[in-house]
């Protein structure tokens, strides 16, 4: 299976960028932050303390997670939208800590990729620790004012601070846990989406892909 892995920070264009790929190289996507999310959503309806790790890893095994470009639903319940909220956005920290959940979400999205041809998996550990072998590795970053405006503008109800503050801690968050961090791999391509269009930044993953990714 061919695979681009994008990693990167909140708000650094990944999602825009990688489904633009995928659909100019014919390639599946997947949004692995949206798998976390939808185990955050589970928690949360359940009743359950998302920093109750035995109770979060309890649930997980037989969790049905659907996430595709259609949307996300947690045991049969559509949660596209919710998934997306500041609620939500502040339970899935922890649980993306909790090592049960990590290494059940990473089999599932390993079992995702043995079905497909070629792939976009985005995250922020799919070039470290999903797919080690992918083919691409890109690191997409922004200025975090860039990514802190990007946020502010899908979130209505939240103003400017509050939203760049939340951001910053959730990086933070994401960058210094010890399983499976945000971190820059050996071998990844940097990505600053800061001031490019993304017509410009599809052009330059698809060149970047057609050195890399052809079968040698
Ligand atoms: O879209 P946004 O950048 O806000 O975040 P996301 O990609 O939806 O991911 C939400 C959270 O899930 C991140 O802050 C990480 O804590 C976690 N995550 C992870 O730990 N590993 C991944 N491969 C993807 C997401």
């Amino acid at each position: 299976v061919y695979v681009i892995a994008m990693d990167g920070p909140a708000g650094s264009g990944k999602s825009t960028v990688a489904r633009a790929v995928a659909a100019r190289l014919g390639f599946d996507y997947l949004d692995t932050g949206a798998m976390y999310r939808a185990v955050a959503f589970a928690a949360i309806r359940r009743g359950l303390d998302p920093e109750d790790r035995d109770a979060v890893a309890a649930m997980i095994d037989d969790l049905e997670l659907d996430v595709s470009l259609a949307g996300v639903t947690v045991d049969g319940v559509d949660a596209t939208v919710e998934i997306r909220s500041p609620e939500i956005t502040r339970a899935v920290s922890p649980v993306a800590a909790n090592p049960v959940v990590r290494t059940e979400l990473t089999r599932r999205m390993r079992e995702w990729a043995t079905r497909r041809e070629g792939c976009v998996v985005e995250g922020r550990d799919i070039g470290s620790v999903v797919f080690p072998d992918a083919q691409l590795k890109l690191y997409v970053t922004a200025s975090v004012e860039v990514r802190a405006r990007r946020r502010h503008q899908e979130l209505s109800d939240m103003d400017y601070d509050e939203v760049a503050a939340a951001i910053a801690e959730r990086d933070e968050r994401d960058r210094s846990r010890s399983n499976a961090p945000l971190v820059e791999v050996d071998g990844s391509v940097q990505l600053d989406t800061s001031d490019r269009s993304v017509d410009e930044l599809v052009d330059a993953v698809i060149d970047l892909w057609s050195e890399a990714g052809e079968p040698s």
